[in-house]
């Protein structure tokens, strides 16, 4: 997935190979721990104070802003060892494991036998997104919730037995059809009641609301501006409005009306073979990086095989809405939202009630986009919204140099989205939003990652995770460091908190990486310990008292274990990172998610064991379960404060 992120297709990217890029990259794995845990000296601390103040430190660039409240809790210290790590007074406690029961008839989880039936009945492999909707209380002491978690991918070597060795032979059509059934989404209902279980989190085992959504058998409906159109035809889907299937499920959203956002990122990866010569969608792919076969799904099913079905890549790439309360419901893909490698999908209501959705395209010199609904969220009316991420506005960002974003709208017939550039309609534009972006003079990013707002403050947060292959020539006002290693954070301030705003203004928070080495140009704010800076921010949430909390995928590479981290935004302590949570070897760290009060947060650790030339047979741990018969397992942990407090304190 990292090569598929990694490899710009963006041709106004001047990129291409840089051999900085690699001997950077190579640099930074051989730092190893004791490189990245150097303490933060008193010299790199005044020259970190320089280029915080130059970054622009104050609150939204000097405005009067009521500050949130800050964090305090014990920071927990870097490092990198097998198990997972929770600041002092705190429990992380594994909620749900790979292979675990959802239902009354859930085979019992085993590892050396996993099948595709088997599966489809179990929580999948790889959680990303966490989304929380709280369920009425059913007695006093209890809280309920439904939990919805992406299974993005899966690690073929590290999760089945015995394929390593004669990898990519080895992936029988079953094998195949067992990774399907372990990509997709669950949903399950969980309950915490005082004096059960501890007091602890546990899932509701056959809850009328549990489901499994996967990439092999569940039925799909195609809605929006592309539904139906030739392009999304295929063999088994003459009408181009079916699909078997979502894929590469990253982050996503839980919207005010209770569904569920699953978004699609590197659907390239599942397509192998070549398409017919001269194919009109030739160009369309080269731009997705279509195909990439990382998968051996092609070899099986015509579908992932260009030669065999060509349109099938067009329908993939796009944001799916599930109704969270109705199991039997066939989940949407909301073509209105553009087709990209969709990092995540999370809304916020603009002051009319539209409802807006921030959204990152992760891959090197790709864009930022808003959709906004046409029309306003009815909170009396849930039937009224099911249907309202289907009429809207797309708009991609270009992020200028004074400090404004201009949010472009991605129209068929505006601008140069025309007959004469090659779109013929509005489902042209949403099937090639990228090459729609490239033509709106939209803003190469490092790796646009999750993106979320403070719905009380009107500001927006925007992880950009990396970009080794930025070179001096191409740098831009808001992707200003060449050979980008740890990526950075921007902040957008909608003005007068409207989300629908088409110009808003854009600063720095952070520019991340190790504040000890000036090569990297980083601005903490100095405040922030050895253990508070990071690298590589991936996913994000905000909490109830609007504070920012980061994870990180990469961060390893300076030597330390991905985690999350709280970041200060607010006042004197703007800009500082504070360690809270520590994956075990292997993992990044997604999720996160907080419960609706915010005294427990979810973490997703996602490919715990993998690193280098890990398998099933020899991963570098077998966290969470450290049983020798079993691999390790992705997981989500529920994090709480001991005296049931907030989370941060
Ligand atoms: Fe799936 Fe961009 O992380
Ligand atoms: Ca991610
Ligand atoms: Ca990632």
């Amino acid at each position: 997935m990292d090569d598929s992120d990694n490899t710009p297709s963006n041709p106004r990217a001047l990129a291409g190979a840089r051999s900085i890029s690699d001997i950077i990259d190579a640099r930074l794995t051989r730092r190893g721990f004791v490189g990245g845990a150097t303490a933060v000296s008193g010299l790199a601390l005044a020259g970190c104070a320089q280029t915080s103040a130059q970054a622009g430190l104050q609150t939204n660039g000097g405005e009067a802003a009521a500050p949130s409240r800050g964090f305090d809790f014990p920071e927990i210290a870097r490092g990198l060892d097998e198990t997972h790590h929770a600041p002092a007074g705190y429990d992380a406690d594994v909620l749900l494991r790979w292979g675990d029961p959802l239902f009354t008839d859930s085979p019992e989880f085993d590892p050396m036998n996993q099948t595709a039936a088997a599966q489809a009945r179990q929580f999948g492999y790889n959680n990303d997104f966490i989304g929380f909707w709280p369920l009425p209380p059913q007695s006093q002491d209890e809280e309920r919730g439904l939990l919805c978690v992406n299974h993005e991918y899966v690690s073929t070597l590290l999760m089945l037995p015995g394929v390593a060795a004669g990898y990519p032979q080895s992936m029988t059509r079953s094998l195949c059809e067992t990774e399907m059934a372990a990509h997709g989404g669950t949903i399950v209902e969980i309950v915490r009641r005082a004096g059960a279980n501890g007091g602890k989190w546990a899932p509701v085992v056959g809850s009328r609301y549990n489901r499994r959504i996967t990439a092999g058998d569940t039925k799909i409906k195609i809605s929006g501006p592309a539904a139906g159109d030739k392009r999304l035809r295929t063999s088994a889907d003459p009408e181009g409005r079916n699909v078997i299937g979502t894929i590469n499920n990253c982050a996503g959203g839980i919207t005010p009306w209770g569904t569920y956002l699953m978004a699609e990122e590197n659907f390239n990866a599942y397509f192998t073979g070549d398409l017919p010569e001269g194919h009109p969608e030739t160009e369309n792919y080269k731009r997705y990086s279509v195909p990439s076969g990382s998968y051996q799904w092609g070899r099986h099913f015509d579908r992932f095989n260009l030669a065999g079905e060509p349109n099938e890549p067009n329908r993939f790439g796009w944001v799916v809405e599930a109704d969270i309360l109705d199991p039997a419901s066939a989940p949407k893909k909301r073509t209105a939202l553009g087709r990209f490698k969709h990092e995540g999908a999370e809304s916020v209501l603009a002051p009319d009630g539209r409802v807006v959705i921030y959204m990152g395209d992760d891959q090197r010199f790709d864009y930022v986009y808003k959709f906004v609904s046409a029309r306003p969220f009815d909170p009396e009316n849930r039937a009224a919204n099911m249907d309202l991420l289907d009429d809207g506005t797309l708009y991609v960002a270009r992020f200028d140099e004074d400090g404004t974003v201009a949010w472009l709208p991605l129209v068929f017939g505006e601008g140069p989205l025309t007959a004469e550039n090659g779109f013929a309609s509005q489902a042209d534009v949403m099937i090639e939003a990228r090459r729609a972006g490239d033509l709106l003079g939209a803003t190469p990013m490092d790796r646009p990652e999750d993106v979320e707002a403070d719905p009380k403050a009107g500001r927006v947060w925007v992880m950009l995770t990396n970009n080794t292959r930025r070179t001096a020539d191409d740098v831009n006002a808001a992707n200003p460091r060449p050979e980008n290693a740890f990526g950075h954070i921007i902040e957008i301030i909608e003005p007068d908190g409207d989300f629908a705003a088409t110009r808003s203004r854009w600063e720095f928070l952070v520019k991340c990486g190790d504040p000890a080495d000036p090569a990297f140009g980083a601005t903490w704010n100095p405040l922030t310990s050895a253990n508070g800076w990071f690298g590589s921010p991936d996913n994000c949430a905000v909490d109830p008292s609007g504070r920012l909390w980061v994870a990180t995928d990469g961060n390893e590479r300076t030597g330390a274990a991905d985690g999350v981290w709280a970041m200060e935004t607010d006042g004197d302590r703007r800009g500082t990172g504070r360690a809270f949570f520590r994956a075990p070897v292997g993992a990044e760290v997604c999720g996160p998610r907080f419960s609706g009060d915010g005294t427990t947060l979810f973490v997703a650790v996602q490919h715990p064991g993998d690193g280098r030339g890990a398998t099933f047979e020899n991963p570098t741990t077998r966290w969470p379960d450290f049983n020798e018969a079993n691999p390790p397992r992705p997981a989500v942990v529920a994090v709480r404060r001991r005296d049931g407090g907030p989370v941060g304190g």
